[in-house]
């Protein structure tokens, strides 16, 4: 169930018609396959990349579609708000197709993680879970406390640009061209920032964590998940207050950690 919900709500936003929304799901689905693949060197791995790419090419050719159709006809949807800005202009047809895929890439993958997350963190901390479901103005800060205790984004890229030599972290010299692999995951866990960092407290003083990235390419959609963990957080202490966890596959990724499937009970 969690894995359905950003990618609905990410459909509405773009205005896929509800007849197509099992389709839309579908390929999201089978698009995380990608990430799961690109962690196994083995020709499980490879083929679970290749599954991947199909769903991706004919999810681009969907989206194609319906973005030559907004531009015969405007709607009330994100599609055709880029449509009719000046952005289009400056972008091709491949870019703007793609930006649409990224959206769903990039959501549905990282905040169904957030949630199984948040539901293995409460149950593992049932007092925290208590303070929640008494007082719920404290989920947003929360579901930040668990995204700082283990975010989907455990790791990211940077490569030093060509020109940048001379560059230096922690009196290290980086040549450029190098590729810095960003641990923000442990950067989350740092003692020096936070006390007893391995303890999930929901009530701890609240400071930026990394989960969302940093600098100009920090996460586009951190409102729309904030949003929706919250919402989705408030409905299921009321639906199922005291669950317990009876399962959890946390799959093979490191960079997108979370469970991949979480089973519990009520
Ligand atoms: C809990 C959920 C999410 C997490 C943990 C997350 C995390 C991140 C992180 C760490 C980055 C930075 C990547 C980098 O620096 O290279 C990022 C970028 C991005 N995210 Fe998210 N994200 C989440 C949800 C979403 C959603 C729901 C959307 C859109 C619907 C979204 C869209 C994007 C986009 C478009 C970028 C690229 C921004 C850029 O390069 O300028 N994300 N996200």
């Amino acid at each position: 169930m969690v894995r359905a919900i950003p990618t609905v709500v990410i459909a509405k936003l773009l205005g896929i018609p509800e007849a197509d929304h099992r389709d839309f799901i579908e390929w999201s689905e089978r698009m995380v396959a990608i990430a799961e693949g690109a962690m196994d060197p083995s020709p499980h791995g490879q083929e679970l990349v290749r599954y991947g790419m199909a769903a991706t090419v004919e999810l681009n050719e969907y989206l194609r579609t319906n973005y030559q159709a907004r531009r015969e006809a405007l709607d009330d949807d994100l599609i055709s708000r880029l449509v009719s800005s000046s952005v289009s202009d400056r972008m091709s047809e491949r870019d703007i197709v793609a930006a649409f895929t990224q959206l769903v890439f990039a959501g549905n993958e990282t905040t169904p993680k957030l949630m199984g997350t948040a539901l293995f963190a409460l149950a593992q901390f049932p007092d925290q879970r208590e303070l929640l479901r008494n007082d719920r103005s404290l989920i947003p800060q929360g579901l930040e406390e668990i995204h700082r205790w283990m975010s989907p984004a455990q790791v990211n890229w940077r490569i030093v640009q060509p020109g940048r030599s001379g560059s230096e972290i922690a009196g290290v010299e980086v040549p450029e061209g190098s590729t810095l692999l960003c641990l923000q995951g442990i950067a989350n866990r740092d003692p020096s920032r936070w006390d007893d960092p391995d303890r999930l407290d929901i009530q701890r003083k609240q400071q930026p964590h990394l989960g969302f990235g940093f600098g100009m390419h920090s996460c586009l959609g951190l409102n729309l998940a904030r949003l929706e963990t919250q919402v989705w957080l408030s409905r299921l202490l009321d639906e199922i207050p005291d669950w317990r966890v009876v399962d959890v596959d946390w799959g093979p990724s490191w960079v997108a950690r979370g469970p991949v499937r979480i089973d519990i009970t009520g």
